[in-house]
């Protein structure tokens, strides 16, 4: 018997973050102001909704209704350009290794991500079927920190939560996991996510060793 696991999408399995950040800037630039790259890590891991309403008030900016949802259209149009060229090649450095490994030993696995757009990425990557389960940003109500989305992916994966081992770059995606009392995994700047059980600054770190430990039940 093993644990199973619950990745995030954007900053974990595909390096997407930048091209979130790079259309949100555009979008603020249009509006007349600038974000900056620490602004940005308030935004990871947080829900489209969520992020252009921080924004607009970084920004000082009110804008009607209409208005909110054109530029969150706009703004998803602009990154999928950006990202309609993604391939296999794109898996973020040692995502595969790890992938593969979860596979052969039947280790079960599902997604637990804000994005909207995760199963066309995960088909572009060519890893869709490898998942037990998917739940996204079309699954859920609560965005995180609210432990919802990891939370829906324990039920479906057949795991108590305090079973489910969760791979995050977000801070607010860390404070989920804890909540939801699982093992949580910050792979980034452990500065950012010192509320995780486990750091690591990139996934080239993670030991099949330590992961072979850490998924005994
Ligand atoms: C999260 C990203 O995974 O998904 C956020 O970290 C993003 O930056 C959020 O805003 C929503 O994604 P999408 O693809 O639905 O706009
Ligand atoms: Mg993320």
């Amino acid at each position: 018997q093993s644990k199973g696991i619950i990745f995030d999408l954007d900053g974990v399995i595909v390096d997407t973050a930048k091209f979130h950040f790079l259309a949100w800037r555009k979008m603020s630039n249009n509006l007349g102001f600038d974000i900056t790259q620490e602004q940005n890590e308030d935004l990871k891991g947080v829900s489209r909704v969520l992020s252009l309403q921080r924004i607009l008030k970084w920004g000082n900016k009110t804008v009607s209704e209409e208005d909110f949802q054109r530029l969150m259209t706009e703004k998803n149009e602009d990154y999928l350009s950006q990202i309609s060229s993604m391939s296999e090649n794109d898996l973020l450095p040692g995502m595969g290794k790890i992938l593969d490994y979860l596979t052969q030993n039947n280790i079960p696995f599902a997604l637990g991500s804000a994005s909207k757009n995760a199963r066309p990425i995960l088909k572009s990557l060519k890893i869709y079927d490898r998942f037990a389960a998917i739940v996204d940003g079309n699954d859920v109500t609560k965005a995180k920190p609210d432990p919802e989305v990891f939370l829906i992916a324990a039920e479906k994966l057949n795991m108590k939560p305090e079973d489910c081992i969760v791979f995050e770059d977000a801070l607010a995606g860390i404070e989920a996991a804890n909540t939801a009392r699982m093992i949580s995994i910050g792979i980034g700047d452990k500065n950012v996510l010192q509320d995780a059980d486990y750091n690591f600054a990139d996934s080239t770190e993670i030991e099949i060793e330590f992961l072979e430990k850490l998924v005994r039940k």
